[in-house]
């Protein structure tokens, strides 16, 4: 398995499974056939609300013997709700105690959005706290109090443009080591990732399939399917895999982490083998004039009348 090294010489490896909408009930056995298959690093946040479950999957194959905590990569994510400097330990001991972990080896701010605390999902503009009450440097100060405490490796965003990470960096005695983004054929964000890539920033992507297991309210009517793009489904062919692994492979080919969900046997055997696939200089060509700048996770659920937010200054676009 590629890996990427971080500044104090840790190995991130490049494919993890992504654990957003796998469900209670069935992420268990996900996690566990994972780990048999040779899964190392695993992608959680509080917000997904089953890493009680993960856990008890994580604890129950150390426990067997089957793999060292060591030899894991465990991320997790600080909610919306808990981005005031004092709140950050509260919510990374909630998250350790359901992994049943004593440590991370990477936390991130999940988003760049702030919640009043007793608010876990927005409804409308009031239950927003604006940046300016709760700026992302204060939040990142928490950030660095959990790292230096030993409870997390190391420390990074998700969901930030290359504006935020720059302005959270200026003030930051620890640097942002990783940023978790959308990322696909359709959503490549070049600029993104050759800033991220100046900045010494590896950036992750997620929702690489498209995310077609969100609920109904996080999809629109005519949404694209990447598994039917005809260059994707080419590649495919040429290759004698299938449109998913070419996907994963695109992604590590062009030097990104990516955490493709699965709860599905079968599926997350083809995605981990797809971390070996060899894109051709050819193939990565034609992927990358595949770009519209589309995103499947719009953040719309952030942008609410009353609030300070909008789709312009989540995204910075
Ligand atoms: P399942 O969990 O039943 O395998 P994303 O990683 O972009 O969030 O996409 C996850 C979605 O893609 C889930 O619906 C998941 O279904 C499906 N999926 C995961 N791996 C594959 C694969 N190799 N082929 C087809 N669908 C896949």
């Amino acid at each position: 398995m590629k890996t990427y090294t971080l500044s104090n010489g840790d190995q991130m490896p490049a494919l993890g499974l992504g654990t957003w909408k796998s469900e209670p009930g069935e992420v268990y056995k996900a996690i566990r056939t994972a780990i048999s298959v040779g899964y190392k690093h695993f992608d959680c946040a509080y917000i997904y609300q089953n890493e009680t479950e993960i856990g008890a999957a994580l604890s129950d194959a150390i426990m067997t013997g089957e793999v060292n905590r060591e030899e894991l990569w465990i991320t997790s994510k600080l909610w919306n709700t808990h981005h005031r400097q004092t709140d950050v330990k509260e919510c990374l001991n909630v998250t350790l105690k359901a992994l049943q972990l004593d440590y991370l080896d990477l936390y991130l701010v999940h988003w760049p959005v702030a919640h009043k605390k007793d608010v876990i999902f927005p409804q409308d503009g009031n239950s927003l706290v604006s940046l300016r009450d709760i700026p992302l440097e204060e939040t990142w100060k928490g950030m660095e109090e959990v790292q230096k405490a030993g409870l997390v490796k190391h420390i990074g965003v998700a969901n930030f443009s290359a504006k935020k990470i720059a302005q959270v960096n200026q003030s930051a005695s620890q640097r942002i080591e990783v940023n978790q983004v959308e990322l696909h054929p359709l959503l490549q964000q070049k600029d993104l990732l050759d800033f991220c890539r100046k900045e010494e920033v590896i950036l992750t992507a997620y929702s690489p399939l498209g995310s077609r297991d969100r609920i109904p309210q996080m999809k629109a009517e005519d949404e694209p399917d990447l598994f039917e793009i005809p260059t994707v489904k080419a590649i495919a062919e040429n290759h004698n895999c299938s449109p998913a692994q070419v996907l994963v492979a695109w992604a590590i080919n062009r030097d990104t982490v990516v955490i493709p969900k699965s709860t599905n046997e079968a599926r997350l055997k083809q995605n981990l083998k797809a971390a070996n696939i060899q894109l051709s200089t050819d193939e990565m060509n034609k992927i990358s004039n595949l770009d519209k700048h589309f995103r499947y996770v719009t953040g719309a659920f952030f942008a609410l009348p009353g609030s300070d937010y909008t789709l312009a200054n989540l995204w910075d676009e």
